[in-house]
């Protein structure tokens, strides 16, 4: 888990002005990357109340909220509640949604997309809720490949909506580096949580022998630099009327000032045995602008080697899952196959593996733990760790 940060030293560097407007902030994971992202806020300085499921409820000044936006690496979205009413009929839903100050967040006529979910509620049509919600604000449609488009997320729990606006825009995985559509990209939400989660320091060696788009090696290197994942992308508060551009400067000017532009950077070893993914690696590792933070290498799993000879480091992979090897024997000699290599070429070394199927990870024979347990594109994925030989904890 993370310890006190970059972007919270800049922030205390800056001075956090306490007392200002607060939100009510909810931010948003996937189920069971809760403890990572309540150990990335609580590096930000910022402590959560208890989290629900995909969950974490926090408070914020603006200033924070456009910092924990910008910053946080495996969190998917960040919900600011605009609003909360009594919602049991059609009537009493625009009475409470006339009621809301709309004007801190939309401008006229800005096209909404109105996320409704309803649960044992009176109010159980929700493309209805959306019609009527839609009437009261005079927002604009979403039309498809519309930009400018704010979304709006109303959750109706019996008589009682709330409503809550989506600050980041974009979801937060959408960093602004990946260039081309890999085979099976992880999340870098995911990649991040991993890293976060299994006890890579961020001074210790890493390599992925699977590297696919290199997501997990490019999102460890920009960890390194404590670069901000928000740094190369827009979010949607930039566009609220209620933006306060000069917070944003400074979040953003403290944010640049923690980079670690020059000063080593830890081994980060990428490789793959597919070209196309080779080449994707290099290209998204040039735009996320740590291409010379990464050791980017066409080969196969066989023939790794260990790159920081006298060091431990990690060997933190995301190795083929499903049936694209053809026949689950495959898979099987695979993972062996690391456990092998892993064994024999980097003894010593902590080995987190991001696996659909702790069962195929077990053949490995390197006495992997649970670490994390999460969903990604609907499946069910393991985060399964084994430490460094001679360190604890993670
Ligand atoms: C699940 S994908 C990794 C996806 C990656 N984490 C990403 O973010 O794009 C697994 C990768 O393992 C590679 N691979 C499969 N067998 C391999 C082997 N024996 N040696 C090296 N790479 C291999 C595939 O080419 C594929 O890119």
């Amino acid at each position: 888990m993370p310890g006190p940060n970059a972007a919270a030293e800049a922030m205390r560097s800056t001075g956090s002005p306490r007392g200002g407007e607060r939100h009510d902030v909810r931010v948003v994971c996937a189920p069971g990357l809760e403890r990572v992202v309540v150990s990335e806020l609580a590096a930000l300085g910022l402590a959560a109340r208890r989290p629900g499921q995909g969950v974490v409820p926090v408070q914020m000044s603006t200033r924070e909220l456009y910092l924990a936006t910008a910053s946080l690496r495996s969190a998917a979205r960040v919900l600011v509640s605009a609003a909360r009413f009594r919602a049991a009929t059609f009537a009493e839903l625009e009475r409470g949604a006339a009621e809301v100050p709309w004007g801190d967040w939309l401008r006229p006529g800005q096209p909404v997309r109105w996320r409704v979910t309803s649960h044992r509620a009176p109010l159980f049509h929700t493309g209805a809720v959306a019609e009527r919600l839609a009437a009261v604000v005079g927002s604009g449609p979403a039309e498809p490949g519309a930009t400018d488009v704010q979304s709006v997320v109303v959750r109706i729990v019996g008589a009682d909506a709330v409503v809550r606006v989506d600050a980041a825009g974009a979801p937060l995985h959408q960093r602004g580096w990946r260039l081309r559509p890999a085979q099976a990209p992880l999340r870098e939400t995911l990649a991040a949580a991993a890293l976060l989660a299994s006890g890579w320091r961020t001074d210790e060696p890493l390599v992925d022998p699977f590297c696919g788009s290199g997501t997990i090696a490019i999102e460890a290197a920009l960890m390194a630099r404590r670069a901000a994942p928000g740094l190369q992308r827009g979010f949607a508060f930039q566009g609220w009327p209620s933006f306060a551009p000069g917070t944003w400067a400074s979040v953003r000017e403290a944010l640049r000032g923690a980079l670690r532009v020059d000063g080593p950077s830890p081994t980060i070893v990428a490789t793959d045995r597919d070209r196309a993914a080779i080449d994707a690696t290099r290209a998204n590792a040039e735009r996320a602008g740590v291409a010379g933070d990464i050791e980017v290498r066409r080969s196969s799993l066989s023939a790794l080697v260990d790159p920081a000879p006298g060091r431990t480091g990690w060997l933190l992979t995301n190795p083929p899952w499903g049936g694209r090897l053809g026949g689950a024997g495959d898979l099987r000699d695979l993972y062996a196959a690391l456990g092998t290599v892993a064994g024999t070429r980097l003894p010593g070394w902590g080995v987190a593996l991001i696996a659909a199927d702790p069962r195929l990870a077990g053949h490995t024979h390197l006495g992997l733990e649970p670490r994390l347990r999460t969903r990604s594109g609907g499946a069910l994925v393991h985060l399964l760790v084994r430490e460094a030989v001679g360190r604890s904890g993670g």
